[in-house]
């Protein structure tokens, strides 16, 4: 039996057993037959190896997906099964979800709790002026180079809108990094409303750690 596992059809490669090994240096790496028959019989448990049984993760590229939108997350895995967005974690096992089990998923992990602290806020209060540069941007923008105030879609304090824009606050800072540098070089599909590769591209990229690390210590990531 083979130990390699298979990326789709006709595109061989280790990228699961190998990702798990990497990521967490503790989790066993697993073949494709293995994995199939965890998906089979426990697919919460598989997904849990990267994105934790309650949607928080212990590996700081890997999203945390408690409290996101359901139908947010429904339309991140469609377009990963499609190829539309891509990411060597996810494109290794994607093709063998089903759409049942993309629902089971995504209700069990939609429902799992956020970890804002306090209540969400829009902060109007301390507008404009006396705010560090994230929480600037996160909630009045730069108007000098076109970038609108996070907050006007992802929500107070970025707790996310349904149906389609993700909760930020609470969200791994290196992975919201990752994003934004996706959406700047085109390596991720602009999404439903076509926004964010704009406001990305319209940020430096002092502007985009800080950010990032405003949302992530709002719920209690660093
Ligand atoms: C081998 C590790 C691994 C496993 C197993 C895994 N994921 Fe992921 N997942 C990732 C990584 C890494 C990303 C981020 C990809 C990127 O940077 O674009 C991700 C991204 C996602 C996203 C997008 C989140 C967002 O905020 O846009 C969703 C949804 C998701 N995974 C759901 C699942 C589900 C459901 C399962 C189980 C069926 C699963 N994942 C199994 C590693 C994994
Ligand atoms: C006009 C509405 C709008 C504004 C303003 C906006 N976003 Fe978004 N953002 C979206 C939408 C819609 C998505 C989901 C895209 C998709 O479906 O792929 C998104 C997704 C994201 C993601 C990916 C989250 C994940 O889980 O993968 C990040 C990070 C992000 N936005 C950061 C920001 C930051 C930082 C700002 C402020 C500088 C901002 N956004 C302003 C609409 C907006």
């Amino acid at each position: 039996m083979s130990n390699v596992f298979n990326i789709g059809p006709g595109k061989a490669c280790g990228w699961l057993g190998l990702g798990l090994l990497l990521l967490s240096g503790g989790i066993q790496a697993k073949t494709e037959e293995e994995a199939k028959a965890q998906i089979k019989q426990d697919l919460i448990g598989f997904c849990s190896d990267c994105h934790g049984r309650n949607g928080v993760s212990e590996l700081k590229n890997v999203p945390n997906l408690r409290a996101q939108p359901p139908e947010y997350l429904k339309a991140q895995l469609l377009a990963f099964r499609s190829q539309q967005r891509s990411s060597s974690f996810m494109d290794a096992f994607i093709y063998q979800i089903n759409d049942a089990q993309i629902e089971q998923a995504v209700a069990h992990f939609s429902v799992q709790p956020s970890a804002l602290k306090g209540k969400p806020a829009w902060r109007g209060e301390k507008w404009p002026g006396d705010m560090a540069a994230g929480e600037q941007l996160a909630y009045v923008g730069n108007a000098s180079a076109n970038v609108p105030a996070c907050v006007a879609c992802h929500g107070p304090s970025g707790i996310g809108v349904e149906p389609g824009f993700p909760r930020l606050e609470g969200q791994k800072p290196q992975y919201m990094i990752n994003q934004l540098k996706a959406w700047q070089a085109g390596k991720r599909p602009p999404g439903p409303l076509g926004v964010m590769s704009a406001i990305a591209k319209s940020m430096t990229d002092d502007e985009i750690v800080a950010v990032s690390h405003y949302f992530a210590q709002l719920g209690g990531e660093q």
